[in-house]
């Protein structure tokens, strides 16, 4: 029979702000936490270093871009705790500048990775969401920019009060498409692919929030975030924040008090509410 012991789990966290999460969580959280890794290997290695810390995270595979994976481990947290308490949604990918792929393969892939792959993680997770639950997606404070460079009529799609999940991925595919036949620009989307991206976090965390808020179980709240410009490997370890310093507001939003109205729904940085575009 499962337990109803609280759960937590981060995506992406065998490394970079998603492990100093891990790390926080262990430290905070009232609950078992769980680091997960595409692959294996590195996910143990950062359980066995939060070890020699005295920490005790436990492990579980998981790749956002494979939908049995992510089905492994629904069917894992029903059986083992009947539910989830914590989302963070932190695994992506950004093409460093020197990467010799070109623009439409940059777009097809991270759009797939950071918005595709986050969205199916969510719509697996989602039913074992627990009253009171907290997800947190992590956008970037460049999506914010990113949506200021779309022309004013894909601004007002991507900013429309009643834009639907189906309607954000259509807007996603048609930059993938434009993005192929050199035509983005013309089309009125940014020329940055995981600009682009992150707007779809975003955008997407506030259809989410404004869906759950129908679901009959009560105080589930959505929030997207940017850890700010954080010194990993993303970064090529340029940023200037450390990743502990780039997971406090990950972390804050991850134990939001019972009730919590605001921030819900929103894009937040340095725990403060950001303008959306
Ligand atoms: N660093 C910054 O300044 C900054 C700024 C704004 C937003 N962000 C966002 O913050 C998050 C964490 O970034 P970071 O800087 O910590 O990057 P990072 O050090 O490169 O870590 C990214 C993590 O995501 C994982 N990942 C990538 N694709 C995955 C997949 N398909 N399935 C599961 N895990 C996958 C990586 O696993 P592997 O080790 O297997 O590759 C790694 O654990 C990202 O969403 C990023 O876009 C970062």
């Amino acid at each position: 029979m499962a337990s109803n012991r609280k759960v937590a789990l981060v995506t992406g966290s065998n490394k970079g702000v998603g492990f100093a999460v891990v790390r926080a969580l262990c430290k905070s959280y009232d609950g078992d936490v769980f680091l997960t890794s595409r692959d294996v290997g590195r996910g143990q290695a950062a359980i066995a270093d939060l070890n020699k810390e005295g920490l005790q995270p436990k492990f579980h595979q998981l790749d956002i871009s494979d939908r049995s994976s992510i089905e492994r481990l629904k069917s894992f947290l029903q059986f083992t705790y009947g539910g989830l308490d914590v989302l963070v949604n932190n695994a992506g990918i950004a093409y460093q500048e020197d990467d010799p792929a070109s623009f439409s393969e940059r777009a097809e892939v991270t759009c797939k990775t950071n918005f595709s792959a986050t969205l199916d993680v969510c719509r697996v997770l989602f039913p074992l969401l627990r009253p009171h639950a907290r997800v947190v997606n992590v956008s970037s404070l460049v999506s914010q920019s990113a949506i200021t460079r779309c022309s004013p009529a894909v601004q007002g799609r991507l900013k429309d009060p009643g834009l639907t999940m189906g309607s954000l991925e259509k807007i996603m595919q048609e930059f993938v498409y434009a993005a192929k036949a050199g035509t983005h620009r013309d089309q009125g989307f940014a020329n940055i692919p995981y600009g682009m991206s992150k707007i779809g976090v975003t955008a997407m965390s506030f259809i989410q929030d404004r869906d759950i808020r129908k679901d009959s179980r009560e105080d589930i709240v959505i929030n997207a975030c940017s850890p700010g410009r954080v010194a990993t490997d993303m970064t090529s370890n340029k940023g200037t924040k450390t990743i502990d310093e780039g997971a406090d507001t990950l972390v804050y939003l991850a134990l939001l008090p019972p009730n919590t109205t605001s921030p819900r729904g929103n894009l937040v940085a340095d725990r403060r509410i950001q303008n959306w575009g």
